[in-house]
């Protein structure tokens, strides 16, 4: 895993070398504590002046400094302090981290005319310690943008013993995330689905239930339709099953379901190769289930938590499922695969079922990079929401305006469910190009009996989204803020 950083909280002390950090609002305000820190308030002003900082949220500007405690002075844009909010600390904590580089680092969180909350500044402190990632395992030449060191960062507060509280969540949650961009970025031939499961047990450390199912007690639950997508691949499949008891031993718990393909050829419907490389990427679900998972174990969360996720390879092969099979779901329904890049819900399938099944959990939340169709709808921006539970979709809703990880509701409706009906099984796995994202929804909805239940779209949202103060990774762990916002606000006792 990648170093998440040393960091530590203080009240309001000089700097010792490094880079010191102040925040600076619109219209070139900011604090005593800020002019303190620098040095004196002349030394921020004369840079607000010199580089006419506008203040944007998450901008910086900085400079040299030759007489004083400290070598170089940043200052952050936070924009109007009255209206931070969502995930604006992140931002501003990434933009204090990309322009302090490898220096060590001493921040002043201090806005002239409001207190800075401990949990805004654990949010900072997040920010930083996500900035800070970066995927450079196989560069055997690393450069130096590339390389960050294990620097030490100190954050000065006005309440030290509430941001050190939030910070035990916000380090958990750094973890999480990081574990998530690891796993998404790690190319298909190092990362099957014996690694993925491999990586996913090493949960068991922070407590958390590990049964990794292999393809010979998978076949016993007879799950055809995941069993169909992986038999085209040399490496076998492997459901996990994770669980982390945080509440009471009887409170249902909720649970969290990801499709873990861990490379998307199309299998005999293959893909064209102009991009197929992204595919790779295709266990972003499954990623985000495995960091969910850990931060909610790390930071000891008050839930009891189901985590399951369906690790396959989709490959063409002489051995491989053809257009026209029809495969027999653990549930006892059948499929017609007319598409086999239509593979994600197969596999999904099969695990919602389980996970139902088994747990009769209170509600199921499933994430997969799922279709195209999904990011013609919505782009990058925000991940498709379908549910078939009103108010679980509305906190799904407010958790990703919270988090910046955001949805956007599309329907599900029987006119729809109707249109995978197959002449030869009880449905079929592609129905064409009209509604493509909600068409696989309904699908999964045939799946999940009536439990409350949430499907998450994240193909457009997981890899390969636009930068971020915060997120500069091709893979960016989407879902598990969103998610672990989900349980705090919500389903913690
Ligand atoms: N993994 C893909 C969806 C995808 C595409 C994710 C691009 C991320 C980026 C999925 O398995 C797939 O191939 N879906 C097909 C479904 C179709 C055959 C019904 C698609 O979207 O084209
Ligand atoms: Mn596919
Ligand atoms: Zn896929």
């Amino acid at each position: 895993m990648s170093k998440v950083l040393n960091v530590k909280f203080s009240g309001f002390t000089k700097p010792e070398g490094g880079t010191a950090v102040v925040l600076v609002a619109k219209g070139g305000v900011f604090s005593d504590e800020a002019a303190a820190v620098a040095g004196g308030s002349d030394k921020i002003q004369q840079l607000i002046d010199a580089s006419e900082f506008n203040a944007k949220l998450g901008t910086t500007t900085e400079t040299i400094v030759i007489d004083g405690s400290y070598k170089k002075l940043v200052l952050v844009g936070v924009g109007k302090p009255e209206k931070l909010g969502n995930d604006d600390w992140l931002r501003i904590g990434g933009a204090a981290m990309a322009a302090a580089k490898n220096s060590e680092i001493h921040a002043t969180l201090c806005l002239s005319d409001q207190v800075v909350a401990g949990d805004e500044a654990a949010d900072f402190a997040l920010g930083m310690m996500l900035g800070n990632y970066a995927f450079n395992k196989y560069k055997t030449q690393k450069d130096t943008e590339n390389k960050k060191k294990n620097v030490n960062i100190n954050i000065c507060v006005a309440d030290v013993a509430a941001a050190e509280t939030a910070f035990v969540e916000a380090q958990a949650t750094a973890e999480g995330v990081i574990i998530a961009r690891d796993l998404v970025n790690e190319p298909a031939n190092i990362l099957g689905p014996v690694e993925f499961a491999a990586e996913a047990a090493k949960l068991e450390k922070l407590g958390v239930k590990i049964e990794v199912l292999t393809e010979k007690e998978i076949k016993k639950l007879g799950m055809g339709a995941l069993l169909g997508v992986s038999q085209g691949s040399a490496r076998p499949p492997r459901l996990v099953v994770m669980e982390w008891n945080g509440a009471k031993s009887k409170e249902k718990p909720v649970a969290f379901v990801g499709k873990g393909v861990v490379f998307d050829t199309g299998g005999i419907s293959i893909k064209p190769a102009l991009g197929m490389e992204d595919m790779k990427g295709d266990m972003g679900g499954a990623a985000a289930v495995v960091g969910l998972m850990h931060t909610l174990a790390a930071r000891k969360a008050k839930v009891n938590a189901i985590g399951v996720i369906g690790l396959v390879e989709n490959m063409p092969d002489g051995n491989a499922q053809r257009p026209g099979d029809i495969v027999t779901t653990m549930s006892g329904q059948t499929i017609e695969v007319i598409n086999t890049d239509a593979e994600g819900r197969l596999v999904l399938a099969d695990a919602l079922h389980y996970t139902n099944e088994r747990f009769k959990p209170r509600f199921m939340i499933n994430l997969a990079t799922l279709t195209g169709a999904v990011m013609v709808a919505l782009g990058t921006q925000h991940a498709g929401l379908f549910s078939n539970d009103d108010e679980l979709a509305d906190q799904l809703y407010d958790a990703g305006q919270l988090s910046g990880e955001k949805l956007w509701r599309l329907p599900l409706a029987k006119v729809y469910d109707k249109m995978i009906d197959s002449k030869f099984a009880d449905m079929k796995n592609s129905c064409g190009r009209l509604g493509g994202a909600i068409t696989a929804a309904q699908f999964l909805k045939r799946f999940v009996g009536d439990t409350s239940w949430a499907h998450l779209d994240i193909a457009g949202t997981a890899m390969d989204a636009p930068d971020s103060e915060y997120s500069k990774s091709w893979a960016n762990g989407f879902g598990v803020r969103l998610l672990d916002r989900l349980v705090r606000d919500n389903y913690e006792d």
